[in-house]
């Protein structure tokens, strides 16, 4: 088979890429993600450019076709023109002073033709893939159309080049673009985005829910795309103004009518249990700040509860005191409001009150110590976590009503409670609960300790009678669609519901599973784990992480009102994620299958991306449970085989907890054995032409502690080699929520890593250690300039060069060392790493003497001061003087010292145009000053001004970094880094000319003295 490289095993404009991402995660509305929690999601965007970069080929694969493009030659001869004379220049110098005993790095290639049009090429794709993975572009055909045409230019040439292939009408149909698959799609993005670029996505994962999810997203939304809505009330507007529904818009609009039935109906069952609250003239007399409500009637939100248990001080023993984390309520600038506990006749009672506290710090900690640690309320007694979770467990836990959020004129305004507003929601009696046992450990299942074994103690009672409520209106709502689809299609509204078209039940189910969705958000927020966030005065979400945690003190929000976390606010949620889900698509696969034993699916070669389970980072078959319950009960009889079991399914399932294998090291074997086997199916099942690409999550204690060198990835690693599979890329990247905040602009290391892979050929030679480094040595520089031009991170170097790094390991079935012993991959990281290195140090060999001096000197001393003697001694060396430098601008020489200027030293008035003696040096260290003061656009200016001279500085960079990094000087790392992740913008900028753009001080701080 004749294989071509894709340029996902070469290039990546990898910081565009993590900063759409990173963008992603605060869009939630018409964002597909939003459809169902599912846990560590993967950006769509980041998807998306993976899936892409792994289908095109690199352009070093069809140069011959870029040669003869007189347009691209003639460009590309121009480039190559300037390229060569610095080239030429460092070579002169290096063969000069060859023989002189001064070491002068060689420059590296000589730049060629061929080179040169394969980067303009790539320089193009980079364009598309920096489109594709804009928010704003998830559903424009245009942007996609491109891509999609891209795909299929690079399809053709592999089934061109493989067309007499034996097996070639099976494997290279050149009418039909590779099959995609997932075999650990959870919430469905990977699938999503291959389907989006065209291509049949077959998703699959072991967990029902997650099944559930990817049939939501990938299947239904081009089944019913087109059609238009079939209730009766868009119906009757239809007659009245013609309306085109496009896309899933018509279907996304059944969702919000029927989803609003079911809410109104809910209201005619359950209204009773949550009655308004009325304003009346003594709690005016108590709170002057209601006189305009007095007499009304206002909604209430949520009621705010606190656990409570009986007082550990005998004198007390009968109350039950507040298990209270806060008596804020409100903390929001102007608007606070504070519960305020009195004591009398033996017992307490709280009040509601406005304003700032006396005792802020007090009310702040309202009964808590610390972590599980209370004082008991009416007599300071501590209350030891071991005495709750007694208490507990003895089935003593109860819960006080703590404040009343009711809906004001603007915004939400805080009550006290009533005995009345207790008493109603005592009444409640839920005529099902979910009595399934709360699987997993305490690591993850916080209320565990505190006797909460079942799911149905995760709801109050009437929170209880709500989901089953709603749940029970799934299935009614079901029967309602049917009938008004059928009355649609009589009537051929619904132009599409025909026999050989989905049916009317067909369509009738989809809106029921839509429902069922919102309901499980409904639950997220309607359950006793929801915390009320004073800060924005709105209740948190559930699984704010991927854990089921204790609450002390919980909201409970009213869900027949329209806050966030309320049926409607989730049917809307729901209803708009749809937005952003493929309208069109060839009829998707979505399947219930174990990675580790399933065979191939829908009879085809694949094309794979996945993204598996991490070791035991996230339980996720013990937290789906808490979905499944509700699901289970809407859906059961439209998808029998999926919710068959009365849990989800855990035993397969490919995670390393100790509660489920005896111990840590059944655990850990089981986790590894099953990794290898599930890659070891993927290498045999996925389409040879193409690279898998696979997703490794770091854990957050390993990205800060470990970086690199974590025996998790390495662990990982090898699971992989051990599959057969050898590697051709590692591209690092900041996708997950929890590293958002620091990765943008900070040196902090990428969150997850994309390992791109190839099945290894079953004839691969064994080489020696010297063999490895030596290919090593030859291939490292060149996958490093690709690696720059494509602008990488310099914090994300290292990362990246493990790809190339391992291409050359793993191309080897063994590598053995000289006592026979084969090389592990820890030992080859380490070789990686250090070639990486000397490849950099090479570089400096395209840098100016003044430069290569700098540098020497900095990686010594920094910006500190040194003897002038040692300074002129290196100047030697280095074929140049302190005096030179001095006169440069560089460097500052009083007292027979010498030191570095540093870049907010530097002359503000800095005109390259003027400098005699320009160094690559200065134009680092000005373009560092100028993004501080000025930003991207003052950085511009000048290189405006410097033109190509400018691209040295980026290559300076990097070494720069590498220098920092190993140094530990944080801060100058940081504005290293910076500038490079600026330098999309400030060359765009400097093409497009700056006049008109304002000036963006950027906040990257001048460099400080740090500690080494
Ligand atoms: C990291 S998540 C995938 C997340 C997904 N890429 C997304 O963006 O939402 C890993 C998935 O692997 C699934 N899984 C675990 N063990 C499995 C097995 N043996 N076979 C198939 N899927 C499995 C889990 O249910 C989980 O959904």
């Amino acid at each position: 088979m004749k294989t071509t490289k894709k340029l996902i095993e070469v290039a990546l404009p990898l910081e565009a890429i993590n900063v759409a991402s990173v963008r992603e995660g605060f869009i939630y509305r018409g964002n597909p993600s939003a459809l169902h929690k599912w846990w560590a999601q993967r950006p769509l965007t980041a998807a998306r450019a993976i899936i892409f970069a792994q289908m095109v080929d690199d352009p070093s694969t069809y140069v011959d076709v870029l040669r003869s493009d007189p347009k691209l030659r003639r460009k590309a001869e121009t480039t190559r023109k300037t390229r060569w004379k610095v080239w030429e220049e460092a070579r002169t110098l290096a063969v000069r002073f060859q023989h002189s005993g001064i070491s002068v790095p060689e420059p590296g290639p000589e730049p060629t033709l061929d080179d040169i049009l394969a980067e303009q090429e790539r320089k193009r794709l980079f364009q598309i893939i920096e489109d594709l993975v804009l928010w704003e572009n998830t559903t424009n055909e245009e942007v996609l159309q491109k891509a999609r045409d891209e795909i299929w230019q690079s399809w053709r040439r592999a089934c061109a080049k493989n067309a007499d292939h034996p097996q070639a009408k099976e494997l290279f149909d050149r009418k039909r673009l590779p099959a995609f698959h997932d075999p650990f799609a959870g919430g469905g993005t990977l699938p999503l985005e291959a389907q989006r670029l065209g291509l049949k996505s077959y998703a699959s994962d072991l967990n029902p829910v997650a099944v559930m999810i990817n049939k939501a997203m990938i299947e239904i939304p081009p089944m019913f795309s087109g059609l238009a809505p079939v209730n009766p009330k868009s119906r009757q507007e239809k007659t009245l103004i013609v309306h085109e529904w496009k896309g899933v818009e018509g279907f996304a609009e059944d969702v919000r009518y029927y989803g609003q039935w079911m809410r109104d109906e809910a209201e005619k069952r359950i209204g009773h249990l949550y009655p308004k609250i009325e304003v009346t003239s003594t709690m005016v007399r108590e709170r002057p700040d209601l006189k305009n409500y007095l007499g009304q009637k206002l909604t209430v939100i949520a009621w705010l509860w606190a656990h409570t248990v009986k007082s550990p001080n005998p004198a007390f023993a009968q109350v039950d005191v507040p298990l209270a984390s806060t008596f804020m309520l409100s903390t929001k600038a102007g608007k606070e409001a504070y519960v305020e506990p009195l004591i009398e006749s033996g017992g307490y009672r709280f009040k509601v009150k406005v304003g700032k506290p006396l005792n802020a710090e007090a009310a702040k900690k309202g009964t808590k110590q610390a972590r599980a640690n209370f004082l008991c309320l009416m007599s300071s007694a501590p209350i030891s976590g071991d005495y709750i979770k007694a208490e507990a467990k003895a089935g003593r836990m109860g819960a006080r009503l703590m404040a009343i959020v009711a809906l004001g004129e603007r915004g939400r305004i805080y009550l006290t409670p009533s005995e009345e507003m207790e008493n109603v929601a005592r009444q409640a009696d839920p005529k099902w609960r979910p009595d399934l046992a709360i699987s997993g450990s305490t690591q993850y299942i916080g209320v565990k300790p505190y006797g909460i074994e079942q799911f149905s103690q995760l709801f109050t009672e009437r929170q209880l009678v709500a989901l089953t409520t709603f749940s029970d209106l799934v299935k009614e709502v079901r029967e309602l669609v049917i009938h008004d689809a059928l009355v649609a299609s009589d009537a051929r509204d619904m132009k599409h519901l025909t026999a050989d078209r989905p049916t009317a039940t067909a369509y009738a189910d989809a809106i029921a599973m839509f429902l069922a969705f919102s309901v499980d958000k409904t639950a997220e927020y309607g359950c006793k784990c929801v915390p009320w966030y004073s800060k924005e005065d709105r209740p948190k979400g559930l699984f704010a992480r991927q854990a089921i945690p204790m609450v002390w003190d919980f909201a409970e929000v009213n869900p027949l009102t329209e806050i966030g976390g309320t049926f409607s606010a989730s049917v809307n949620i729901v209803a708009g994620a749809l937005q952003g889900c493929a309208p069109s698509g060839e009829s998707p696969v979505v399947r219930q299958l174990d990675a580790v034993a399933q065979d191939k699916i829908g009879g085809v070669r694949p094309i794979v991306s996945t993204d598996p389970p991490y070791y035991d980072n996230v339980p996720y078959a013990d937290l789906s449970d808490f979905f499944y319950i509700w699901l289970r009960r809407s859906l059961r009889s439209l998808f029998p085989d999926l919710f068959s079991t009365l849990a989800v399914p855990k035993a397969g399932e490919l995670v390393a907890f100790a509660y489920r294998h005896e111990g840590e090291v059944g655990a850990e074997a089981f986790f590894l054995d099953g990794m290898t086997l599930a890659m070891h199916r993927l290498a045999e099942q996925a389409h040879p032409a193409f690279p898998v690409s696979i997703y490794y999550a770091f854990r957050q204690s390993e990205t800060m502690n470990e970086g690199t060198t974590s025996t998790g990835w390495e662990t990982f690693l090898d699971a992989v080699i051990k599959a057969g599979f050898s590697l051709t890329g590692t591209w690092p990247m900041r996708t997950e929520r929890a590293a958002r905040s620091r990765g943008i602009g900070s040196n902090a290391l990428a969150t997850s890593i994309v390992i791109v892979c190839r099945k290894r050929s079953a004839n691969a030679p064994i080489a020696t250690r010297r063999e490895f480094v030596s290919a090593l040595k030859t291939e490292l520089p060149v996958a490093l300039t690709h690696l720059q031009r494509g602008n990488i991170a310099p914090v994300d170097l290292a990362q990246a060069a493990i790809g190339p790094g391992m291409a050359v390991y793993t191309r080897y079935e063994k590598v053995l060392d000289a006592e026979g012993h084969a090389l592990s991959v820890r030992e080859a990281l380490a070789l990686i790493n250090q070639t990486l290195d000397e490849a950099l140090a090479e570089q400096e060999g395209d840098f100016d003497a003044d430069s290569r001096w700098a540098l020497t000197w900095f990686e010594q001393l920094g910006f500190a001061e040194g003897e002038y003697g040692v300074a002129e001694q290196l100047s030697k060396s280095k074929n140049t003087s302190v005096e030179g430098m001095v006169e440069a601008g560089i460097l500052e020489s009083k007292r027979g010292n010498v030191r570095l200027i540093r870049p907010e030293e530097l002359p503000a008035n800095w005109d390259p145009a003027k400098d005699p003696r320009l160094t690559a040096w200065e134009i680092v260290h000005h373009l560092i000053r100028l993004l501080a003061s000025g930003g991207e656009s003052a950085a511009a200016e000048i290189v405006a001004k410097l033109g190509a001279k400018a691209e040295v500085a980026r290559e300076l960079c990097y070494r720069l970094y590498t220098l920092c990094e190993r140094k530990k000087r944080a801060t100058e790392a940081l504005a290293y880094n910076g500038l490079v992740q600026s330098w999309p913008e400030i060359t765009r900028l400097a093409r497009e000319g700056v006049e008109d753009i304002k000036p963006r001080a950027k906040e990257i701080r001048l460099f400080e003295e740090t500690e080494e």
